[in-house]
């Protein structure tokens, strides 16, 4: 992995800051769009790849420090910020279960999976491939964060998710090696980090949700809510990604999507039922939280399949692209 090149005044900022030895720094106010801005979230995503596998050349002792932290709280701001302008929130009304279904059925309206599965083209197969790889090749790693800060029903029904997520013990079949395995197949880069210099904002702001509502205690419910409505969303479009890569003859590299056909037709009636309808009712203040998490994804998930499908009708590609010229993977 290759440090990525910045993008603007806040990515400028943090890079020049990182690649020196942990000293105190001040940092402008962000600015940009903060739901899929590019500068703005690859800054944020920095911040958090400090607690995922760290950066390369820059010093593990940057994860804790004070200057850091303070610019990672003031992004998280205006992330949130941002998202509750956009999504209703306050307290739940009905059945926790109930409102989540009904939150999926919104995605429905727009289907990426669809086009993958009838129309893309092996390029846009790996375009698509390589945007999910900043959240795949570090697959259940967020939700995990959460793990001590659950008790009970909740906890129990996380962790058995999550042992699936991470191979049961098998390392072959760990969920993010899986990917890896499905990269290669397709002739791309598994290596950690590898793609993330041409990963749009509005890519790496659905990674950068997870981190923020994992990495902070008081979002916990909002976490809960995230994984239960990744997991309900997830059976029938792998079935069409695998699909779509069997039309295209690509065979080989649909082992990712053909586990996740079945594991999360299983991992949904946990989540939605063991996992989240019980955090609902052990602790009855943080369903609002659950059903915010649970539409955050969705509001992000449609943001980042409109940016691919109308990149591509339009003839481009959907990688970030800097004043530089157009990057492209091919
Ligand atoms: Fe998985
Ligand atoms: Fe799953």
């Amino acid at each position: 992995m290759l440090l990525p090149e910045p993008r603007g005044p806040l990515s400028r900022h943090l890079l020049e800051r990182l690649v020196q030895p942990p000293h105190d720094f001040s940092s402008p106010p962000p600015e940009g769009d903060a739901i899929g801005g590019d500068d703005f979230h690859l800054a944020l995503y920095l911040c958090y790849e400090l607690h995922y596998r760290g950066l390369p050349g820059v010093s593990e002792e940057w994860e804790w420090h004070p200057s850091v932290i303070v610019l990672r709280r003031s992004l998280e701001a205006d992330f949130e910020e941002a998202l509750c302008t956009q999504i209703p929130t306050g307290p739940a009304e009905d059945d926790i279960a109930v409102q989540l279904h009904a939150v999926t059925e919104t995605e429905c309206e727009f289907s990426l999976a669809d086009y993958m599965r009838f129309r893309s083209t092996i390029e846009e197969f790996k375009e698509f491939v390589v945007h999910r790889s900043a959240y795949q090749l570090k697959e259940a790693d967020p939700h995990s964060w959460v793990i001590p800060r659950l008790s009970g029903r909740a906890k129990a029904a996380l962790v058995e998710i999550q042992a699936d997520e991470y191979g049961s013990g098998s390392p072959e079949r760990i969920h993010a090696r899986l990917f890896a395995d499905t990269m290669e197949s397709l002739g791309l880069d598994s290596e950690y980090g590898a793609y993330v210099n041409v990963i749009p904002g509005v890519s790496l702001a659905t990674v950068n949700l997870m981190s923020m509502l994992g990495l902070n205690r008081r979002w916990r419910g909002a976490a809960v809510g995230h994984l239960a409505v990744f997991e309900m969303t997830s059976s029938v479009p792998n079935s069409k990604y695998a699909s779509g890569l069997r039309r295209l003859g690509a065979d080989e590299a649909t082992e990712f999507y053909d586990e996740h056909v079945e594991a999360d037709a299983a991992h949904e009636m946990i989540a939605v039922h063991d996992m989240a309808a019980a955090l609902a009712e052990d602790e009855p203040a943080l369903a609002g939280d659950i059903l915010f998490g649970a539409r955050a994804l969705v509001e992000l998930d449609v943001a980042f399949a409109r940016h691919l499908m109308n990149s591509w009708a339009a003839g481009r590609s959907s990688f970030y692209t800097s004043h530089a010229g157009e990057q492209q993977v091919r």
